[in-house]
């Protein structure tokens, strides 16, 4: 048996704390190998990066999610009892709850109504001074993602729930202030989803069939029962929130064009530059830099023994940065995406595996559209100037953004070619 590379440092937190996204990545470059062991968060955990070691750990009979996510996120982005905590057929049966949302005409219905939303938004900008671009497409994804879901959203409402659901996201990896202002903005989501599930529940808010908000109020666990309404308003949160986290990759792209302006025109022509731009943006700014899970029996792999119960994290961000599979890969390219091989775990910002039978997010097909419409809308129907600003992005805070939120100006909508 080869004994796993060992970190030095005796409690590896503070470094994590230091080095955020890069510190799975640091270490296996450190140490040359896939996979380290370290102590974190008073917590023996062994990490793992790459391509090899994520089809290892999307292995559903080698891994659970029970008892793998931390309290600290439980309590700020995920919530408890929700489907990325669950295992086997609970897991399976819950996740269909999702799949069936997220389908071809679920994706597209919500895509229009963004689109609508982005309209009436840039007619708001217009002559309107500056505008914080990452606030703005928080709002607009708001509003769409209440509309697409039967959430009533009166429009005096529409900041607080944006806020909320942009401080869920935002506190994910906080401490200390930031972490507290996202344990309550659970709360108080939780509170509105809660009530919004009984009302459901109880006729007093009438919903169309097959709306998000309908099916995760009728939909019941294997025994028949409704979701508990906590756990309910758990599930309708995994879809509203995320959706709005969407707003930082549309931040990155906007980032992006304005680093490589020789894009610009070629994306004004070209559908496929559009797909291509929008996924070298996931591959390079996977928010999430790491994911949870704990080993259900001791096995081997590769010669490594992993003991029952260790928690492991898996680096999204370091596989998606692995240099044999992606040259130069901390270099903004586009292109490469004219030659991806399309494997389910090289490019992982997401998750891998396969979203029905894991936990791979069923979210992806929609984020990937709602960011190709975005940057659709970037360089075919508007042009903006982007003044002076701190833009740079902290790579040790988690989830990262850029300093300003991007302040734009001078917006004008072009007419159409
Ligand atoms: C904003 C971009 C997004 C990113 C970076 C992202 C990332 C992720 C990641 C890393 C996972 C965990 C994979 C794992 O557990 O192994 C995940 C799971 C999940 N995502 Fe997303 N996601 C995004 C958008 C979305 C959207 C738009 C939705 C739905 C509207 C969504 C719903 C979910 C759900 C419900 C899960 C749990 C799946 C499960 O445990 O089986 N995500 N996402």
């Amino acid at each position: 048996m080869r004994p796993i590379p060992r970190d030095p440092a005796p409690e590896s937190s503070a470094s994590l704390l230091r080095e955020g996204y890069g510190f799975i990545r640091n270490r296996c470059q450190q140490l040359q190998a896939p996979l380290f062991q370290t102590r974190l968060l008073m917590q023996d955990t062994i990490c793992l990066s790459g391509e090899e070691a994520a089809r290892l750990f999307y292995d559903d009979r080698r891994f659970q999610r029970a008892g793998a996510a931390p309290r600290m996120l439980r309590k700020t982005l995920l919530g408890e009892g929700g489907v990325q905590t669950l295992d086997g057929p609970e897991h399976h049966h819950r996740k269909q709850l999702f799949m069936s949302l997220l389908g071809e005409s679920g994706v597209a219905e919500l895509v229009a109504l963004a689109r609508r939303e982005w309209s009436s938004a840039v007619g708001r900008w217009i002559g309107d001074g500056q505008v914080q671009l990452h606030h703005e497409v928080q709002a607009i994804l708001t509003r769409a993602v209440c509309a697409w879901a039967g959430v009533p959203l009166p429009e005096d409402e529409v900041e607080t729930r944006r806020d909320q659901l942009a401080t869920l996201i935002d506190g994910a990896g906080g401490i200390g202030a930031r972490h507290w202002r996202a344990r309550w903005a659970r709360k108080a989501a939780e509170g509105w989803g809660i009530e919004l599930i009984e009302r459901v529940r109880a006729g007093t808010l009438p919903v169309a069939e097959g709306r998000a908000l309908a099916a995760v109020a009728q939909y019941r666990n294997l025994d028949g029962s409704l979701l508990e309404p906590r756990v309910a308003a758990v599930e309708l949160l995994n879809l509203l929130r995320p959706t709005v986290a969407v707003s930082r990759f549309v931040i990155y792209a906007a980032l992006e064009l304005r680093a490589h302006p020789e894009w610009h025109e070629r994306l004004r022509e070209d559908d496929q530059a559009l797909e291509s731009f929008a996924q070298e943006v996931r591959r390079l700014y996977a928010f999430f830099p790491f994911m949870a899970a704990r080993v259900r029996e001791d096995f081997e792999w590769q010669g490594y023994h992993f003991p029952k119960g260790t928690r492991v994290l898996l680096d999204l961000f370091g596989t998606n940065r692995e240099p044999t599979r992606w040259p130069a890969p901390d270099i903004f390219d586009p292109q490469r995406f004219e030659r991806w091989n399309g494997s389910a775990f090289n490019f992982i910002t997401q998750g891998g595996g396969e979203p029905h039978r894991g936990h791979r997010c069923p979210g992806e097909p929609l984020a990937i559209a709602l960011l190709v419409d975005a940057l659709r809308v970037l360089t075919r129907e508007i042009r903006y100037r982007v003044p002076e600003q701190d833009l740079g992005v902290d790579m040790a805070r988690m989830p990262a953004q850029p300093e300003s939120g991007l302040l734009i100006e001078a917006v004008e909508r072009l007419t159409a070619r």
